[in-house]
């Protein structure tokens, strides 16, 4: 993977999260953990197709929607004409100090070449009091509550990539390992949460589990492997079996508060 994550979501936007809803899913699970009050001014940071800005918008929030890849927020601008919607980079907003209740960003943190700059910038963003909320990549997490049978299509997933991880080159796949609970410290936020948002999401069979792989940042691990392993790779996602195809992921939804006057989340 050569230059910025959000190039490779520029190629992916039209596809991305159509073969099947998991990212529109997560959305309205993260919302609902963060439980943003009505009429608050929410910002929806990388916000791709509009996961966060989708409920959001159905739960009376005023939202502006940013993503560095300029494709992405075409289909913003086209799918949510009630949210406000720029091409910027979260890691430099062109937004202004103290203008947001709630900021949030789902999958996008841990894919920046900067995630502190990004955490700093919802930091500067946010009114006092207000509370940035994020997910992925975090290496500290207290886990969740769903337990993984063995047979599950999440964990053979898993197996899979960990055995092909060996292949790939020592500069390659996209995302870096973030702790979480350290971003939002050393960005000054207090008041820090873990909260939980689950999805399940079943795909119809393995050449659409395919097809999704190709469509986000697993994308970018794939394309990262020899060709003789992304062939063989391929051939092993197609051959995947388990109890059932249905993709059960829990994600940590981390928050800390700006301080100042109150906590908006109640
Ligand atoms: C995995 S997608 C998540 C999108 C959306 N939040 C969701 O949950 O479906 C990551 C998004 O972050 C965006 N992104 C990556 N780096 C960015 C940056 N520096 N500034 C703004 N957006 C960025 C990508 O373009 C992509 O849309």
């Amino acid at each position: 993977m050569q230059g910025s994550a959000w190039e490779l979501f520029e190629l992916v936007a039209a596809e991305y999260d159509e073969v099947v809803p998991f990212f529109a899913s997560f959305g309205t699970a993260i919302v609902a953990a963060i439980e943003p009050p009505p009429g608050c001014r929410f910002l929806d940071l990388g916000a791709g197709r509009g996961a966060l800005t989708a409920p959001a918008l159905a739960l009376g929030c005023a939202v502006t929607a940013v993503d560095a890849a300029p494709a992405m927020v075409r289909h913003l601008a086209a799918a949510y004409p009630d949210a406000e919607v720029y091409t910027m980079d979260a890691q430099a907003l062109g937004l202004p100090d103290d203008s947001f209740d709630v900021v949030a960003s789902a999958f996008a943190i841990h894919v920046m070449d900067d995630p502190a700059a990004g955490v700093a910038e919802a930091y500067r963003v946010l009114k006092p009091g207000g509370r940035f909320a994020f997910t992925g990549g975090s290496a500290r997490s207290r886990g969740g509550p769903a337990v993984s049978a063995p047979d599950e299509l999440g964990v053979r997933l898993n197996e899979l990539f960990g055995e092909f991880a060996a292949y790939l080159p020592a500069d390659g796949s996209m995302g870096t390992p973030v702790d979480a609970a350290d971003l939002l410290d050393a960005a000054g936020f207090v008041d820090l949460r873990e909260d939980f948002a689950e999805v399940a999401t079943p795909f119809p069979d393995t050449a659409a589990l395919w097809r999704w792989s190709m469509t986000h940042g697993y994308r970018a691990f794939i394309e990262d492997l020899p060709d003789d392993r992304r062939a063989e790779f391929h051939d092993r996602v197609l051959a995947l079996r388990a109890k059932d195809l249905v993709l059960r992921r829990v994600s940590g939804v981390w928050s800390g508060r700006k301080p100042g006057t109150g906590d908006l989340r109640g």
